[in-house]
């Protein structure tokens, strides 16, 4: 499914040196490693401030916290993303409201979130939570419309998009705050857990900075009460070494999802969709977005028969994800019940990820693509 070690290989030299240069300065919090990281992502995102943090989590709950959504404030995200996308609304002691997904796209449908807007809720609704999943934006077009109609604050979760654009705009640069994850499986990836806040606002900024360190803006006077989120200096000197090559890396995923497109239209596979009939439905990019491909989806009906016929052959897949967040456990009190979100059920029963990363070869893909096409004959 992903071979780090690929990546690992040619940047070697580059990474032993800087990780030995935090050893020998000894910044393992925060410090030179993290603000020069933060620079240049910030710089390379359009983006006036980037704030390291520890993980894509905590940088969601700090996105939110900094941009003053807190306790009696609901904010509207999607059924069908990670489980942070929904805990950490809850963490920043908000009230997660869910709207249902675009079936083509499977980011969150404006017009589900208007529906919801439109409608008389117990809980004010203060923001919008889109998440960019798999690598390609949410419709910012129609979040902002609704963002000006409504007076509420977007908060983007670009866990899975770093580089990702619409309409020329980068993942990051797009809403009142942005919350990014470089998670080892991420398309920006460090050595263990980190993430980052983005925004244009100098008061989000300012607030993201003390509530990560305990709400400290003087050493051990808190004015807030705050977390511990912040990045260390390993993170922030192996990330500085791959922004150099993360745009050529998103370039490569754009290659390799052009190549599954054409190897599964010339294997007669490919169905128009959004929903498959007996072959594949294949992922699309949006007019006017730039996809950098964290994940190349398929749908098809005879998923998990599909994915145990990969796994036989020792070809990797994934699932995200199996069970959307309504019908979680742990988000039981939310009150949701099968049914509530048809289009995120329905994609957690046919979805499936198939290998992509930089430096899957031609031939790997060929092999992936020859597999599916056996099972469905
Ligand atoms: C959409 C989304 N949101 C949030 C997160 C949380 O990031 P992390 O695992 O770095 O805490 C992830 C990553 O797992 C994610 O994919």
């Amino acid at each position: 499914m992903l071979d780090l070690k690929r990546q690992y290989a040619p940047l070697q030299q580059e990474l032993l040196e800087v990780v030995g240069h935090v050893l020998e300065t000894q910044q393992f919090i925060l410090g030179e490693p993290v603000a020069a990281f933060e620079k240049a992502a910030a710089e390379q995102l359009g983006v006036a401030h980037a704030l390291g943090c520890s993980s894509g989590t905590d940088a969601l709950w700090l996105a939110l916290a900094a941009a003053g959504i807190g306790q009696g404030d609901a904010v509207i995200t999607t059924p069908f993303s990670f489980f942070a996308s929904v805990s950490a609304i809850l963490r920043a002691g908000a009230t997660p409201v869910l709207a249902d997904i675009d079936p083509a796209t499977f980011n969150l449908d404006p017009k589900a979130v208007q529906v919801v807007l439109k409608a008389s809720q117990p809980v004010p609704i203060r923001a919008i939570l889109p998440v960019h999943l798999y690598g390609q934006c949410a419709d910012w077009t129609a979040f902002s419309r609704l963002e000006r109609k409504f007076g509420l604050k977007l908060i983007e979760d670009a866990a899975q998009a770093y580089g990702a654009d619409w309409k020329g705009i980068k993942a990051g640069a797009l809403g009142d705050a942005a919350a990014f994850s470089f998670y080892p499986t991420k398309n920006l990836s460090a050595a263990g857990d980190a993430g980052m806040i983005t925004t244009n606002s100098d008061d989000v900024a300012e607030l993201g900075r003390a509530l990560r360190q305990h709400g400290m803006r003087r050493r051990y006077h808190h004015d807030e009460i705050g977390w511990n989120a912040r990045m260390d200096g390993f993170q922030g000197a192996i990330l500085s070494v791959k922004l150099k090559y993360i745009d050529g890396w998103n370039q490569a995923r754009r290659t390799i999802a052009k190549r599954y497109h054409s190897l599964f239209r010339q294997a007669g596979l490919a169905e128009s969709g959004p929903y498959p009939f007996r072959g594949v439905v294949l992922p699309h990019e949006v007019a006017g977005s730039k996809h950098v491909w964290h994940q190349y989806v398929i749908r098809t009906p005879r998923r998990d028969d599909l994915r145990s016929f990969l796994t036989e052959r020792k070809i990797g897949s994934e699932i995200y994800y199996p069970v959307p967040l309504h019908l979680q456990e742990a988000l039981k009190p939310l009150g949701y019940k099968e049914g509530d979100f048809p289009e995120a059920e329905r994609a957690a029963r046919e979805v499936l990820a198939l290998p992509i990363f930089p430096e899957l070869r031609e031939d790997e893909q060929q092999t992936v693509v020859a597999a599916v096409a056996e099972f469905l004959s």
